[in-house]
């Protein structure tokens, strides 16, 4: 097995309750994921990534967690998660889970026994303070969601503790070792169970400032969680990698460093000893926009390459619209998209349902369950063409994302033309071609409105360019003919997002919206 299988896979995400049903309550659930791994198989992506199972009051559907070792009945059993692991196993998958350190629910028992009592042997588990002179929070951090302050005073005691999140979602006090023991228990138990690593919730958050200090009054009011950036996460990062190393299957941590800044955000893999890989959140956030993804893919390559850390891309998860909503809609740019984000160097890590090209669900007012107004990128994936889409219950939790026959698997996988077909090619072309896994990357001169860069295989044998038309516009392009002795007409279209002039020599032209991915003529 390598050693760094987590730099040339493709990682696909899961949200469980959005995924499959299999028990016709509209809840997505593990024997629902287990069904359709095959799916997943079929596409190329190399690990899976679940978000939180574990049972939970589901405040925050999943990420207030009550017990970290259980599964939550609405998603099945530890029986069912055994299964999905070794039936993931079985078709080559990796299965990444979510590890939540930063909080837990306020129904964990850890929480119950410390907001018992001032006295409580678990009281400094979390973060309590004493009012300020005013009777007010202890300082102005904010919480996500909503932009009130991140303490609730807890009349039992007179205190208030410190919730980056909701106020169910208590922080847990990571400098009090007792907590760190009892964490490193819970990665411990997942990865007895087979696991081959983590996507680590919001990791930065756990090194806070021990003094608790104002955040900058003119950056309020952004919430705190993208304003903590502490030396404090360091030595606790680097026991996780440790904790991580010793099992020789070779599990990986990414994590959720959720700093706008990429300078910031490279500081987390340390030396090579803190976190495998880290999301990078400036270029998810980012508008669809040559210049603006050229300063990226220039940003992450400095921050990145002197600590020798391997970069992330993704463009879509469970806290944003997804990037084709926010894009504008268009499939041809969302094909577009994929060029780019599987042909960049890194790993990357999709959202299910972008390979079958889905718009946010349009959610009603009085259907809206998320109180950080999520719900549209969490409406269900759609199986099958007829209603209700491979979903054996009447209604699922969410509405449907626009067009779900059209855009169900089903029909996606009977069209050679559809996105879904897009993503099982480029995944495919990224897995034959060892310039595009895990080759250097340079950008090329393009003209305004194109990026454009090339990859070269380590042993220097085999290039890939790739082009990208962020334009509505077609538009020549001269692939730097001074490099060696290349120019257009050596070079073979292997792909493109529309799939026009594929198996032909590149004219130099692009069409609008179209990524091309080129490589030296046979
Ligand atoms: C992360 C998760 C998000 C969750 C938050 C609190 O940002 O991705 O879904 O609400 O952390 O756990």
């Amino acid at each position: 097995m390598s050693a760094d299988w987590w730099t040339s896979t493709v990682v696909y995400q899961v949200y469980p309750r959005s995924f499959s049903d299999s028990t016709g309550n509209g809840i997505g659930d593990l024997p629902g994921i287990t069904a359709r791994l095959g799916h997943v198989a079929d596409l190329g992506a190399g690990a899976i990534w679940l978000s939180p199972f574990y049972r939970s009051p589901m405040a925050d559907f999943g990420y207030d967690i009550s017990d970290h070792c259980a599964v939550d009945p609405l998603f099945g059993t530890l029986d069912d998660f055994d299964t999905l692991v070794s039936t993931a196993h079985g078709l080559g998958l990796r299965v990444l889970v979510d590890f939540v350190p930063n909080h837990t629910s306020d129904q964990h028992p850890w929480f119950a026994a410390s907001r018992s009592s001032r006295h409580d042997p678990q009281r400094d588990w979390y973060v309590w303070r004493d009012p300020a002179p005013d009777g007010g929070p202890p300082n102005n951090w904010v919480a996500s969601w909503g932009g009130g302050p991140a303490w609730t005073l807890d009349p039992t005691t007179g205190q208030y503790y410190l919730h980056c999140f909701l106020s169910q979602q208590p922080d847990l006090n990571w400098a009090n070792p007792e907590v760190v023991a009892a964490m490193h228990e819970v990665l411990r138990f997942w990865l007895d169970r087979g696991v081959d690593g983590f996507r680590a919730d919001v990791v930065h958050l756990i090194g806070k400032d021990p003094l608790l200090g104002d955040d900058d009054p003119d950056l309020i009011p952004l919430p705190h969680v993208v304003l903590n950036h502490r030396p404090e996460a360091h030595p606790l990062l680097r026991d996780l990698r440790h904790l991580l190393d010793a099992y020789p299957h070779a599990p990986a941590m990414v994590g959720e460093v959720f700093l706008l800044d990429t300078n910031a955000m490279a500081e987390y893999y340390g030396n090579g000893d803190e976190l495998h890989l880290s999301f990078n959140f400036a270029p998810l956030f980012s508008p669809w926009d040559a210049g603006l993804w050229r300063r990226h893919i220039e940003r992450t390559e400095q921050a990145l390459a002197p600590r020798q850390a391997w970069p992330t891309w993704a463009l879509s998860n469970h806290d944003v619209p997804r990037h084709r909503s926010r894009y504008g809609g268009s499939e041809d740019v969302a094909r577009s998209a994929a060029v780019l984000l599987m042909c960049l160097r890194g790993t990357p890590f999709m959202y299910a349902g972008e390979e079958l090209g889905l718009t946010d669900a349009d959610v009603p007012a009085d259907q809206q369950v998320d109180p950080g107004g999520r719900d549209g990128c969490r409406a269900p994936v759609p199986w099958t063409r007829a209603a209700p889409h491979g979903w054996p219950g009447d209604q699922p939790w969410l509405p449907w994302p626009p067009d779900p026959g059209t855009a169900s698997a089903e029909a996606q996988r009977q069209d050679p033309a559809s996105m879904y077909h897009l993503y099982r090619r480029l995944i495919a072309v990224r897995n034959a071609h060892g310039a595009l896994l895990s080759g250097d990357q340079q950008l090329l001169d393009t003209p305004d409105g194109v990026v454009g860069w090339r990859r070269l295989d380590p042993d220097g044998t085999q290039h890939v360019t790739v082009l990208v038309n962020f334009g509505g516009e077609p538009v020549d392009v001269v692939v730097d003919p001074d490099r060696d002795g290349e120019d257009a007409a050596t070079l073979l279209v292997i792909l493109s997002s529309d799939g026009l002039g594929e198996r032909t020599a590149f004219t130099g032209r692009l069409g609008a919206n179209q990524s091309v991915v080129l490589a030296g003529h046979p």
